[in-house]
């Protein structure tokens, strides 16, 4: 069919939170039981294309290259569906999906992922809605999606269904080295490692009553541009989210022997002065937050590290954006990294 008109192509940048969701109040509604607060970043990118097509007689999707079957299908459709029924309209869809980083990794591919095909969707049947709608579109299926809408800093409060802006990134630079420390896909999802730990671990509601208080000292920090104060509730809000599921029975535990390496790394770069700190999620990834002008040193001491496979160095990234929907997504992919690559890169790291 010609239809552009029923087309669109997003990209949208996963983001990592630095205040951390762990926990839902609403499982049905998907709505968070602790205030977030993330960073959007530049080089985690997906490309989703969405064409509403009369000729499909259900709803198709790639991931990757792969034909999506299974939980992954139905998580799309479920979105797909809300679309379809706030449009008034019938027609399924064949989605194709890229990520230029390691999908259900912990890499946070389902923020990304999810941003990008609310975009996409609803652009492509011709809905205009606000990026706040969006965001809690993206929100009902994954809660960590609604923050990738906003580039920079943004927040997802408890209970809320939308996510919004905090700050923009240039308000406090800093860069988020991703740490590879495996592959393959993550051993529990979030959403059953949540259950789990909700209905299991004595620690959780210790964890719901002390996250809005470290949630609130990164919030300080971000706007206080103060990167000490943010490196170091950070790290407290994944380390107390971890120690929760920790306490889980049987215990949810995401750390690769590298992940403890890169850890106890960044542990002696802070004696030595060098500031660092780590932030870690539902995967054996470390993501290590340091000041742009040590960005490279603390990158060189990660890569020595055993166990660690590559580092994808991060700077705050903007808000989920369309692009021609008839360009190939995987060239869309390819020529936004390289035109993201040649504006962010410092100095020091091309
Ligand atoms: O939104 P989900 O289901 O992908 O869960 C995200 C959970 C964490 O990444 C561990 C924390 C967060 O706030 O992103």
């Amino acid at each position: 069919m010609s239809g552009s008109a029923l087309r669109a192509l997003v990209i949208a940048h996963s983001n990592i939170a630095l205040a951390k969701y762990w926990g839902k109040a609403d499982v049905a509604q998907n709505l968070p039981a602790v205030p977030s607060l993330s960073l959007t970043l530049d080089n985690l990118r997906t490309a989703t294309r969405v064409t509403f097509d009369p000729a499909l007689k259900a709803d198709v999707a790639s991931l990757d290259g792969a034909p999506a079957q299974g939980r992954p299908l139905e998580r799309v459709t479920t979105l797909l569906d809300r679309v379809r029924a706030l449009s008034k309209q019938e027609l399924f869809a064949r989605v194709e999906s890229v990520n230029d980083f390691p999908t259900a990794a912990g890499l946070a591919s389902s923020a990304s992922g999810f941003a990008a095909l609310g975009l996409a969707a609803t652009r492509a049947i011709g809905l205009r809605l606000s990026p706040g709608q969006i965001s809690s579109l993206a929100r009902a299926s994954s809660a960590s999606a609604a923050r990738s809408l906003f580039g920079g800093y943004a927040m997802l409060d408890r209970d809320a269904h939308e996510a919004e802006a905090v700050a923009s990134g240039r308000h406090l630079p800093l860069v988020m080295l991703v740490a590879v420390t495996a592959s393959g896909p993550k051993a529990v999802s979030s959403t059953q490692g949540m259950t789990h730990t909700a209905s299991t671990s004595p620690y959780y509601a210790a964890w719901v009553e002390h996250a809005p208080r470290v949630f609130d000292e990164v919030k300080r920090a971000v706007l206080a541009g103060d990167f000490d104060a943010l490196g170091r509730a950070a790290e407290h809000s994944a380390l107390m989210m971890h120690a929760s599921m920790i306490a889980a029975n049987p215990a949810i535990m995401y750390f690769a022997p590298a992940s403890v390496a890169v850890i106890a790394r960044v542990r002696e770069l802070r004696n030595q002065g060098r500031t660092a700190y780590i932030t870690m999620d539902a995967g054996p990834h470390v993501k290590v937050l340091t000041r742009p002008e040590l960005a490279q040193h603390v990158e060189a001491a990660l890569l020595a590290v055993p166990g660690v496979q590559r580092i994808i160095a991060c700077e705050a990234g903007p808000d989920a954006y369309l692009l021609d929907p008839e360009m190939d997504v995987q060239t869309a992919l390819a020529q936004t990294s390289e035109h993201d690559t040649a504006r962010h890169t410092p100095e020091s790291r091309k």
